[in-house]
C-alpha cells in the first residue's frame, strides 16, 4: 500500500508554507478528506506561484507541413457533417481544453468553392483570419462580408454567423480564433444552429465598413450599443498602409516594432471583450528586445519571415506560420530579412488581463535585453 503524501510543495522560505508530513498530520488530513476538505498549506505553494507558471509550451506551427492535412480534410468529411472543417492546434501542455495557448482556441478551417457551413451562435467570441483562396464570406447577423487574404473579421459573442466561399472563388483557408476554453472555464458556454440554417443577407454587402471604417470619421445618427467593435471586418492593405506610415512617424516599441491594435471606431478599445487583435510590422533587419508580460498570445505571419525566440528557444518564422507565446514567457522578434517588411498579426486575451486588472509587464535587464539561446533540443 501506498502513503500519500502531503508535503511535497514545501518551501523553507518565511512567509510560505512549509509543514512536514508527520503520522499524525496525515490522519489528520485523512480525515479532513473524508469531510471533502483539506489543509490548505499543504497545496498552498502549488495554487499560487511566485510567479505565472504557464502550461502551454511554445509551439511554431509551419504552413508548409500543416496545408496539405487541412486539404485533405476536404475529401474526408463535409461541412454539414462536421459542423466545421476544422484542424485545431493543440498545445501538448493544454490539450484536456483543446487550447492553442492558455485559455484561446485556434485551428485552421478550409472551405471549397460554393461550400456554406450552417448559422449559429455562441457566446464564445470569435475571429478569422483569411490565409488563403478566394471568394471566402462571412455573415454576421445578416451583415455580409467579402474577405480577402489577410483579412481579419469578427464573430462576436452571441451574434448569428455563417461563412462560405462564392461559387466562382478558389479554395480558402483561414485561421479562427476563440475564447473557447476560458468561456468553457468560467462555465458559461451557450451554442445555438440557427432555426433555418441560414440566415438572410439583410444589408448592403461589407456594410460596415461603410458605416464604421472611415478612420477619424463617424456616421451621424448610427447608434451601436453592443459589447464589440460594429466594424467587423479589418482589411489588409489599409491596415499596411497604416504601419507603414506610423513607422515612417514613430519609432515604435523596442519589443514589438511598429504595432497598431485593431479597434472598436466607438471607443478605441479593443474590438471583442474577450479576445484583442493587432497587427505589427517589423522594419528589415529590426531585433526587438525580450520581455514577458501576462496574457496569452497567438501570432500569424502575415507577411515576410524572420524568428522569435521565446523561453530561449528559437522559432524561425515565414509567412502563414503561426506561433504561440505562452502568459509570462520571454519572448522577442526578428525580421531576418535586410530589405522586406515582416508583418506579424496577432490575437490575445489582452482585454481580460486589463480589464480583470492583471496585466503585469517586465523587461529583460541582462544582456542587453537578449536572451540566451539554448541549443536546439
Ligand atoms: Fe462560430
Ligand atoms: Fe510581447
Amino acid at each position: 500500500m501506498t502513503t500519500m503524501t502531503y508535503d511535497a510543495h514545501r518551501e523553507s522560505v518565511a512567509g510560505r508554507a512549509d509543514v512536514e508530513d508527520t503520522p499524525e498530520l496525515v490522519a489528520y488530513y485523512g480525515d479532513l478528506a473524508r469531510l471533502k476538505t483539506a489543509a490548505l498549506w499543504t497545496v498552498a505553494n502549488k495554487i499560487e506561484p511566485w510567479q505565472p507558471k504557464s502550461e502551454s509550451v511554445p509551439v511554431l506551427w509551419r504552413y508548409r507541413d500543416l496545408r496539405e492535412h487541412v486539404l485533405r480534410s476536404v475529401s474526408l468529411v463535409t461541412p454539414e457533417k462536421a459542423g466545421r472543417r476544422v484542424i485545431y492546434l493543440d498545445n501538448p501542455g493544454r490539450r484536456e481544453v483543446a487550447a492553442a495557448v492558455g485559455w484561446l482556441y485556434s485551428g485552421l478551417q478550409v472551405m471549397h468553392p460554393g461550400e456554406a457551413a450552417s448559422a449559429h451562435a455562441h457566446s464564445t467570441s470569435a475571429l478569422r483570419f483569411i490565409m488563403e483562396g478566394r471568394g471566402a464570406y462571412t455573415i454576421v447577423d445578416g451583415h455580409k462580408m467579402t474577405l480577402g487574404v489577410n483579412d481579419f473579421v469578427l464573430t462576436p459573442n452571441g451574434s448569428w454567423h455563417e461563412h462560405g466561399v462564392e461559387a466562382d472563388g478558389l479554395p480558402c483557408i483561414w485561421q479562427d480564433g476563440l475564447d473557447i476554453p476560458l468561456v468553457n472555464a468560467l462555465e458559461a458556454g451557450f451554442f445555438k444552429v440557427h432555426p433555418d440554417m441560414h440566415q438572410q443577407v439583410a444589408y448592403p454587402v461589407d456594410d460596415s465598413l461603410a458605416l464604421w471604417g472611415a478612420p477619424g470619421l463617424r456616421p451621424h445618427d448610427v447608434g451601436w450599443s453592443k459589447p464589440y467593435s460594429p466594424l467587423f471586418k479589418y482589411q489588409w492593405e489599409p491596415t499596411y498602409e497604416a504601419l507603414k506610415r506610423l513607422a515612417a512617424a514613430s519609432e515604435g516599441s523596442p519589443f514589438d516594432g511598429v504595432l497598431m491594435h485593431y479597434t472598436n471606431p466607438l471607443n478605441g478599445g479593443h474590438v471583442m471583450a474577450t479576445i484583442g487583435a493587432s497587427m505589427q510590422l517589423l522594419r528589415p533587419g529590426f531585433e526587438s528586445k525580450a520581455h514577458r508580460h501576462t496574457g496569452s498570445f497567438l501570432y500569424q505571419v502575415a507577411k515576410g519571415r524572420g524568428y522569435s525566440i521565446i523561453n530561449g528557444q528559437r522559432f524561425d518564422w515565414q509567412e502563414r506560420d503561426i506561433f504561440c507565446v505562452p502568459s509570462w514567457a520571454w519572448h522577442e522578434h526578428a525580421n531576418a530579412s535586410a530589405t522586406e517588411d515582416a508583418c506579424l498579426f496577432c490575437f490575445s486575451d489582452l482585454p481580460v488581463m486589463e480589464k480583470l486588472a492583471l496585466y503585469r509587464e517586465e523587461a529583460l535587464a541582462d544582456r542587453g535585453g537578449h536572451q540566451t539561446v539554448l541549443p536546439a533540443a
